[in-house]
């Protein structure tokens, strides 16, 4: 039996899993990143996931028909090679030349949200959908696009990159990890749901949120809930501009779906209806005729799932 490795580098864990012909999710693993020992360590657990993974399996390398990796940051795709991840503090590395010279078998590397799109797109929320844009919200803004079944990649490797639309105008704006001013990523990802919050109690906002060492994107989302009109207003502000995003996308690429998963989607419809409603006042209307915003179902698994299926349909 063929077997279909598919590795996950996030800011926080490297996820690994193994899949067969089908796409099903046979064994999964996952370890640190530990991001702050730097690149040659991440490299390092990358490889080590991999082969523990294999090894501690029923499976033997001779089985596996290559390492397919979703790693968070802006690639050279066909040569496996990433320029800058903000995330993970890597520039300048070719990660597939690393990883085939250590693992000896067949590497290709896609950036992670274009990984978990097309996870979805295989196997979870946009199973039997051709055209669909995912958003995955979490360290940062991750994007994926998947038209006619496959990821777009664009020119360079960095269509898709989601997260650093620049939105948010001047006046409001902040830097984005990538060094530029008013990204998505600034105000929707849980980094800036977090940084909203912060500012907000150090600004002396009337707030039940305090300025606790490991403040969560939950605790901000579950105050809004809760009825908190401070965190309501920076939940509100994260829903906006994706709405303001997905309006422009709706008319770039008229997908039939925006899927959106990553931590900060587990809010649910409180967060969807408020993008719903933004989605609908700014998108052209036979431009947003049927078309759907829906939660992500593959949660966790859509990137170790998609970046088997990168070597699966390869
Ligand atoms: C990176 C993307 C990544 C996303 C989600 C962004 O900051 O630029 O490449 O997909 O975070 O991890
Ligand atoms: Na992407
Ligand atoms: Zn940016």
């Amino acid at each position: 039996e063929k077997i279909y490795v598919g590795v996950d580098v996030g800011g926080t864990a490297i996820k690994v899993g193994i899949c067969n012909q089908e796409g099903e999710l046979l064994q999964t693993y996952e370890g640190p990143t530990e991001t702050a020992k730097g690149t040659d360590v991440i490299l390092q657990n990358i490889a080590q996931y991999a082969k523990n993974i294999v090894e501690e399996s029923s499976y033997n390398w001779g089985q596996v028909e290559g390492v397919g990796v979703g790693i968070a940051g802006f690639l050279d795709i066909p040569r496996g090679y990433v320029k800058f991840a903000p995330n993970l503090k890597i520039r300048d590395v070719n990660l597939k030349d690393y990883l085939e010279d250590t693992l000896q078998v067949k590497v290709l590397v896609n950036n992670d949200a274009n990984v978990a799109a097309l996870g979805e797109a295989w196997a979870g929320a946009g199973k039997g959908v051709d055209n669909c844009v995912c958003y995955t919200l979490g360290t940062g803004v991750g994007g994926g696009i998947i038209i006619g079944g496959k990821i777009v990649e664009g020119f360079a490797g960095m269509a898709g990159e989601l997260g650093h639309i620049a939105i948010v105008p001047d006046l409001e704006a902040i830097q984005c990890g990538c060094g530029k001013m008013g990204c998505l990523e600034t105000v929707s990802s849980a980094t800036g749901i977090i940084r909203m919050a912060k500012d907000a109690v150090e600004r002396g906002d009337r707030t039940t949120l305090s300025l606790v060492e490991n403040i969560m994107a939950k605790d901000v989302i579950d105050a809004a809930k809760a009825g908190d009109e401070v965190a309501a207003r920076i939940v509100n502000r994260a829903a906006y501009y994706l709405g303001r995003s997905m309006a422009v996308l709706a008319v770039v690429l008229n997908p039939e779906s925006f899927i959106i998963g990553g931590g900060v989607s587990k809010a649910g419809d409180f967060l969807f209806d408020q993008i719903r409603e933004v989605f609908e006042k700014y998108t052209q209307n036979e431009a947003k005729d049927g078309v759907k915003i829906v939660a992500a179902t593959l949660g966790n698994n859509a990137g170790v799932v998609g970046a088997a299926g990168l070597i699966l349909r390869a």
